[in-house]
């Protein structure tokens, strides 16, 4: 494929909707749009929203529909730059200075720092990415990284280039296509947001819903996956500590298959609980709501 090739693969927005369409994502134009400019423009993406509306697994279906490598990066409280870029290989460079003294050899100190005694993570390994296509780098929850994190990402991310003081610089030939998530668990720092483009992703409605859940468990009729998605939404208009999302759907919608229930009916609502509620005191919450509550039919 010629070096053009994403602009071949993704010649339009519509194109690129389809795509992931064909990888089971299903994105709004609004989506779409963001992200057909992220790939076209090679801008950074942020996308935020709430957990389980789709930020992770747009990054993975992009990856797939370009036939691309994607690197991932799970940020978390106290995540360090040697997480996210390199670390030195302590213990093989132990092993090699005892092989080194058992054999009598002498071990020039640029040898231990080489090539080969270097631990690659995420960031490093999208930015060595030998193509031919650009790696998606999707740095996931950064919000739960902390500030400082999140600055040294970005400057990385912005010359798509890093110096390792024992080698030098290694840039990228193909710079990485970067999609952020964020639960938007904090603010992020405007110094991020200023060079990302940025979309927020909304919880869709029952309607959606279904038909996410359709594609995710194809087996499902479209009578069931309209009652779950209706009852997840139901339950949503509730105060609930863990509001149930799109992956408790897909999730109720297969038990409720595999236990061959047909029509979502207050029995049937009871005896799968477990896949949609996950906090006890969601459960009492709604049990005193009722399951035929739940049930009931949309607009019922
Ligand atoms: N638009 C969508 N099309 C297809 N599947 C979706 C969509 N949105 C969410 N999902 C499914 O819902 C679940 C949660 O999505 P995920 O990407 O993990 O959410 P987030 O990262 O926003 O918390 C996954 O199983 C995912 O496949
Ligand atoms: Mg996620």
């Amino acid at each position: 494929m010629s070096a053009d090739s994403v602009a071949e693969l993704v010649p339009s927005v519509a194109a690129l909707q389809n795509a992931l369409d064909a990888e089971d994502y299903l994105a709004d134009e609004g989506l779409a749009t963001a992200v057909f400019l992220a790939v076209r423009m090679r801008q950074p993406l942020l996308l935020e929203g709430e957990p389980g509306v789709g930020k992770t697994e747009i990054a993975k279906a992009l990856a797939r529909l370009l036939d691309t490598q994607l690197f991932r990066l799970q940020c978390y409280e106290g995540i360090s730059a040697g997480e996210a870029l390199y670390e030195w290989n302590y213990p093989r460079q132990l092993l090699g200075i005892r092989l080194a003294e058992a054999r009598g050899v002498e071990l020039a100190e640029t040898e231990l720092f080489g090539r080969d005694y270097l631990l690659r993570r995420p960031l490093l390994r999208a930015i060595e990415h030998a193509g031919p296509r650009p790696a998606v780098l999707l740095l996931d929850e950064i919000d739960r990284a902390d500030a400082e994190f999140e600055a040294f990402t970005f400057e990385l991310l912005a010359e798509a280039a890093v110096t390792i003081p024992e080698l030098g610089t290694v840039e990228a030939t193909h710079p990485p296509i970067v999609i952020l998530t964020s639960n938007r668990t904090r603010d992020l720092h405007d110094a991020l947001t200023r060079r990302c483009l940025y979309h927020w992703i909304d919880y869709p409605g029952p309607e959606r819903i279904a038909q996410i859940v359709r594609r995710r468990v194809p087996s499902s009729s479209q009578a069931i996956a309209t009652d779950a998605a209706a009852a997840i939404t139901r339950l949503r208009s509730l105060d609930l500590v863990k509001p149930p999302g799109i992956a408790e759907a897909i999730d109720w919608v297969s038990a409720l298959g595999v236990l061959g229930i047909e029509q979502l009916s207050a029995r049937a609502v009871e005896q799968t609980w477990g896949s949609v509620l996950k906090n006890r005191d969601d459960l009492d919450l709604v049990a005193s709501r009722g399951s035929a509550w739940v049930a009931k039919a949309a607009g019922a």
